[in-house]
């Protein structure tokens, strides 16, 4: 795998960047033929896109610079248009309990790569923390697929991802303050680390407001219930990880960074993607992203006297690699289950104060019912 340099080729001119319906909507995969893992850098990829699209209005809707505002548009347009491509390589026989699989698939083996490879160990515990919760959501969205639809959840997640539990979703709703962690100081932080920490951002967004725009599509009130609960999970791992990205980050300063989450993202899948046709599309998409550098980078450059090297290093190794992290993920459940944040650090369970606010909250949310492990015992019932 070659080391992703974004200063070293040339991107798309903008201008040729828009494109038309049907270079925009391609054929969707098969999806009991496409590797697991191509499925699951298309839905890290669509929530990349899809979530600079709105950093791209939240910028605009707080600047009164037409020259940027400009800018913004354009790029949002393409960004908009990248997001459909890939998230139409969907096919609509993929129900939603199986895509929800798939996300599922994203977080844990994403979330471990990530882990694996971050230099700063502060974030790298973030990550391990809502790895083994993710896990555990893919072991109760697993029960509701066999139940619902007498799914095998092997059929998308092929053998790669295991099924099983981690921390028990019922004992992952937290109060809201314990979901904030310390940030990364954008003057000493690796890149690395500024990739990593906004790539699992988005992609955690993304599982988000996938959750919250599908689970009321399912009849049954278990179904309702399960995506309402791991979605309001997803909403504390979003607090969680946009907290450790640095809010003095200028807004210039921090789209350029997404752009190269962008690229970075798209070399990733470029240097490991199997099928040849999606091959084509990172590596197109790819191409987009070192002009959106470029275009950035000369907004910097003219309103803060910064260039865009200046913020990215010339070289960045290792890549983001969807592979089997079976070991990993049974070693992080195993030494920390019991893990939980208190006062922005992690401590062990017995070292929480009784007045932690979490008990609280959980004992509000959680009395009346689990739907997580509702949908346990209503599985092993109906077995
Ligand atoms: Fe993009
Ligand atoms: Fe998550
Ligand atoms: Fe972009």
């Amino acid at each position: 795998m070659e080391a992703f340099k974004p200063f070293e080729s040339k991107g798309t001119p903008l201008e040729k960047q828009y494109r038309n319906w049907s270079e925009m909507v391609k054929p969707p995969y098969d999806k009991s033929s496409v590797d697991a893992y191509s499925r699951t850098r298309g839905i890290l990829m669509n929530g990349v896109e899809n979530n600079i699209l709105s950093y791209l209005h939240d910028f605009a809707r707080n600047t009164d610079d037409d020259v940027i505002n400009g800018k913004l548009a354009e790029l949002r347009r393409v960004e908009e248009q990248q997001q459909t491509t890939i998230d139409w390589s969907m096919p609509a026989n993929q129900t939603v309990i199986e895509t929800t699989l798939a996300f599922e698939q994203v977080a844990t083996d994403l979330t471990a790569n990530l882990a694996k490879n971050e230099p700063d160990p502060y974030v790298r515990q973030a990550l391990d923390f809502a790895l083994i919760e993710d896990f555990d959501h893919l072991f109760r969205y697993s029960a509701l697929y066999e139940m619902l639809e007498n799914g095998d959840p092997n059929s998308i997640l092929q053998g790669k991802t295991e099924v099983k539990p981690g921390r028990p979703t019922g004992d992952e709703h937290r109060h809201p303050l314990d979901d904030l962690r310390r940030h990364y100081d954008r003057e000493t932080a690796d890149f690395k680390t500024k990739l990593n920490v906004w790539t699992i951002t988005l992609g955690e967004q993304q599982t988000y407001l996938y959750y919250k725009t599908h689970g009321m599509m399912y009849p049954q009130d278990i179904a309702r219930k399960l995506y309402a609960e791991i979605a309001e999970i997803e909403e504390e791992h979003v607090t969680q990880y946009e907290a450790l990205g640095d809010p003095n980050e200028t807004w210039l300063e921090k789209t350029l960074l997404l752009q190269a989450v962008e690229a970075y993202n798209y070399w990733s899948c470029l240097q490991t993607e199997p099928d040849p046709k999606l091959k084509v599309v990172w590596e197109e998409f790819y191409r987009y992203e070192l002009e959106h550098i470029r275009i950035v980078g000369e907004l910097l450059e003219k309103y803060e006297g910064r260039s865009a090297k200046d913020l990215i290093p010339e070289s960045v190794e290792p890549l983001i690699v969807f592979e089997p992290n079976k070991e990993y993920v049974d070693q992080v459940v195993k030494d920390q289950i019991n893990l939980r944040p208190y006062n922005k650090e992690f401590v062990d369970i017995s070292e929480l104060p009784a007045d932690w606010l979490s008990h609280e909250y959980s004992r509000t949310v959680n009395t009346g019912g689990i739907p997580s492990e509702m949908v346990i015992e209503q599985r092993r019932k109906a077995a």
